[in-house]
């Protein structure tokens, strides 16, 4: 015993130390324990304008804008529908410009002017937007709707501003609000109720023009 002490590893310790090195390799990565972050989430003061009002609050800084309006601030307006940026259903609009909230973290938005379906109008006093989907039925189930709203909107706007799309006839010439062309900016909102048609409508009322 006193030799193997002056001498280093013992045959029997070597082997012992290979196994278990051995074993540790044999696992597949799917069957290891977890491994946990090495810092706790980091919670950070988030100040922004939502439908007017300035809100601030201290948030993970992993939480998105989506999950900021509806389990932060309530506005349960913004749908989830994907949470993956595909379905257009938590779209809000964000210093003029339609967003999806679900791909986007609060953090982000800094000072910025959040406007939801809420911020848009209210029962008593529609925006012209909400006003013409009801007239025109553009909506069935209207979980959708609130993003289709504040995307039609923030559509006519662009269209305003001039900025092209794939669907402009002539890109040497500003844009109008044709059908085809409404759909195509609308393209990125999904609606499983198929209401497209109405909703198209709805639209080029606003617009002024026919769809
Ligand atoms: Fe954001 Fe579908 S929930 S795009
Ligand atoms: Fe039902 Fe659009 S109205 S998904």
């Amino acid at each position: 015993m006193a030799d193997n002490l002056k001498f280093g590893p013992t045959r029997r310790t070597v082997i012992a130390a290979g196994a278990v090195s051995a074993a540790a390799t044999s696992i597949p990565a799917y069957a290891r324990p977890p491994q946990l972050p090495a810092k706790a989430p980091t919670v950070m003061p988030v100040s922004m304008e939502v439908n007017g009002k300035t809100q601030r609050m201290e948030l993970d800084s992993r939480t998105t804008l989506l999950d900021t309006l509806r389990e932060h601030l309530k506005l349960t307006g913004t749908k989830k529908g994907c949470d993956h940026g595909q379905c257009g259903a938590c779209t809000v609009i964000v210093n003029g410009k339609r967003i999806n909230s679900c791909l986007s973290l609060a953090v982000q938005h800094q000072g910025d002017k959040v406007t939801t379906i809420e911020g848009l109008g209210s029962p008593d006093n529609l925006h012209a937007m909400q006003a013409a989907f009801i007239k025109h039925d553009g909506y069935q189930c209207g979980y959708c709707t609130p993003g289709q709203i504040c995307s039609a909107v923030a559509v006519l706007d662009e269209i305003r501003a001039g900025i092209p799309s794939h669907a402009q006839e002539d890109i040497t010439k500003a844009p109008k609000p044709s059908n085809m062309e409404l759909r195509e900016r609308m393209s990125g909102n999904i609606c499983r109720c198929g209401a497209y048609s109405n909703i198209a409508d709805a639209m080029a009322e606003v617009a002024g023009g026919t769809a």
